[in-house]
């Protein structure tokens, strides 16, 4: 089995789509509805008022002398859910992790280009990484509690953070964070336990409620799903369409039928080898969600939705 073809075992197209496949030639737009289109997504854009809270320009993505993702240009809205797909190594990680400086933590990582954050370029001298990631949180893949009780899980992240409430506005702002997560009523009676001592669903809740303890209006999330079941996925799922009313959610997943579910727009990526045969990553399409599964604009994404991949 090549790379590529192991990459799409892992990707169900048989079940049951929430959305139909219909593809470019099946009733495509005509010229001038898709430039129609592209020029209010561009007036959007430009309208400071509902411009992206978070947006990236011509970013590239380099660990050492490799590229790993070239120019990408995207821009995540307020209370929407945005999703990005492709394949393995096309850099949905890399992109992520970017956005709120947790590629700083890779000693040969480099970013160039700009990550605006409300208008602000990220990666500007004078900008605190540490008050970056505590505006755009993160959460994993695997679910990674710290060995502390699940009051302390959430109260020492929002220590560390410059919390300096009294001890009753610690209570408030760990059930507060409890709820949001929606895990409170799960866990108000044993707070003092450890937050080891969770199912794998509840401790991704438990990230979950940690992440939001310092007040982001951003959440990135890698596979937050993959090492769950369906029941706890199913939870997470409808715990970040809740979430989207108050944040921005930016989540990597391997399955496109989370993608269909949960998101409002989705970017897919892919990868393509160049002349000194390093695989670079890069942005195909970054499209309402509904759009990208019934009619997508590239060809190369409708060959990646159906399975018809490399
Ligand atoms: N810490 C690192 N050091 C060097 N290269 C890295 C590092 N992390 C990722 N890469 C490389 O960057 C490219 C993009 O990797 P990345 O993990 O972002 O892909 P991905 O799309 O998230 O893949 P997957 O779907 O398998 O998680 C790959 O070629 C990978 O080998
Ligand atoms: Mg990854």
């Amino acid at each position: 089995m090549t790379d590529e073809t192991k990459e799409n075992a892992d990707v169900d197209t048989t079940s049951d789509t929430p959305v139909r496949p219909r593809f470019a030639t099946d009733s495509a737009p005509t010229h001038d509805e898709r430039v129609a289109d592209e020029r209010a997504v561009a007036e959007e854009d430009s309208n400071p008022a509902v411009a992206g809270v978070l947006e990236t320009k011509l970013m590239n993505v380099f660990y050492g002398d490799f590229r790993a993702v070239a120019d990408v240009s995207m821009s995540f809205h307020f209370n929407d859910i945005s999703a990005l797909i492709g394949p393995s190594g096309c850099g949905k990680s890399t992109v992520l992790r970017s956005l709120n400086r947790m590629n700083d933590l890779i000693p040969s990582a480099r970013v160039e280009g700009e990550v605006r954050y409300h208008g602000a370029n990220i990666y500007d001298d004078g900008i605190d990484p540490v008050e970056v990631r505590r505006r755009i949180g993160m959460v994993f893949q695997k679910p990674n509690p710290f060995p502390k009780s699940i009051f302390d899980n959430i109260a020492w992240g929002a220590k560390i953070n410059g919390f300096k409430g009294s001890k009753s506005d610690m209570n408030d702002l760990v059930e507060n964070a409890l709820r949001q997560a929606a895990l409170w009523d799960e866990v108000k009676d044993k707070q003092s336990e450890s937050g080891l001592s969770l199912s794998g669903g509840q401790q991704q809740r438990l990230c979950i409620a940690r992440a939001i303890a310092t007040q982001p209006d951003v959440l990135l999330m890698d596979e937050p799903c993959s090492a769950l079941d369906p029941i706890a996925t199913l939870k997470i799922e409808e715990l970040m369409i809740e979430l989207k009313e108050n944040y921005s959610i930016v989540i990597v997943t391997h399955n496109m039928q989370q993608a269909a579910r949960v998101s409002d727009r989705t970017a897919f990526f892919n990868v393509e080898l160049d002349t000194d045969g390093q695989r670079t990553g890069y942005l195909v399409e970054f499209s309402p969600t509904d759009e990208l599964f019934t009619n997508p604009r590239e060809k190369d994404t409708e060959d990646y939705i159906t399975g018809r991949f490399g």
